[in-house]
């Protein structure tokens, strides 16, 4: 079985201005110097992204931002482009949050197109998909969960998927302080696996990191990255605090 390196991502959401960005990403940056088990990032807002990518340069912690426009230039008011995260040194995006999903109405065919050109242009994905409570009620998690994943990677080839992490974040859970158990969670990742086998090949599969998302802190990390499916956490709230976001960076046995 290929052993996957965890990874550990921090979605700051809408938060922090400047100073505090630059504050935090400090304490990351210090407290995870040692860190050579898995791999970090951090993405806070847009606006903060020059200052910590300052802080960050040179160091195990990589730039992320939370999203891109899905078209390189032009006339796309209040959008950012995939160059202008380039030029202030982000590496890695985070796509198809399902906050950009529910509030902002992005669909997966849209989702594909931001996927695609991330990938034209070299640049890491975390590629989020999970269903809504509704859907889990109604037994439809693992049909959801597999139709987001098929559809957020059409016309992505295998050599491609290489910069594509998925993180699969049940909708239910973030936020709400609400975990999948770590049965849940690992069930619905062995899914997205299985669906990946299907599309590319088993070894592929394998090697495929799978983040878990929602409500990830530092008493529940241990449990939940110990599962054989799930590769790593993309961590909203806890990764507000240094002190947590380490914690369940060092939670990983
Ligand atoms: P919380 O960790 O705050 O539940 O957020 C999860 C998330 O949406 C990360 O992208």
């Amino acid at each position: 079985m290929a052993v996957r390196k965890k990874y550990i991502a921090g979605n700051w959401k809408m938060n922090k201005l400047t100073d505090e960005a630059v504050s935090l990403a400090k304490e990351i940056v210090e407290g995870a110097q040692k860190v050579t088990n898995c791999k970090i990032m951090i993405a806070p807002p847009y606006t903060a992204l020059s200052e910590v990518k300052k802080i960050v340069k040179g160091t195990n912690v990589l730039l992320g931002a939370q999203n891109m426009s899905n078209e390189k230039s032009g006339a796309h008011t209040g959008e950012i482009s995939i160059d202008m995260l380039k030029d202030v040194g982000v590496s890695a995006v985070i796509i198809g949050h399902s906050e950009r999903r529910i509030i902002y109405g992005e669909k997966d065919d849209f989702i594909n197109s931001k996927i695609l050109l991330a990938i034209k242009e070299k640049m890491d994905v975390i590629f989020c998909v999970g269903e809504t409570l509704k859907e889990r009620e109604a037994g439809k998690a693992f049909e959801i969960v597999t139709n987001q994943v098929v559809n957020g990677l059409k016309g992505v080839t295998e050599k491609d998927l290489s910069f594509v992490t998925i993180a699969y974040e049940p909708v239910w859970a973030i936020g709400t302080g609400k975990t999948a158990t770590d049965k849940d969670a690992d069930d619905v990742h062995k899914v997205i696996r299985e669906t990946l086998e299907k599309l590319y090949s088993k070894e592929l599969a394998q090697k495929m990191i799978i983040q878990y998302g929602g409500s990830v802190k530092p008493e529940n990390a241990g449990a939940l990255l110990s599962m054989e499916n799930i590769d790593g956490a993309l961590v909203g709230g806890a990764s507000l605090k240094a002190e947590q976001f380490l914690a369940i960076i060092n939670s990983i046995k």
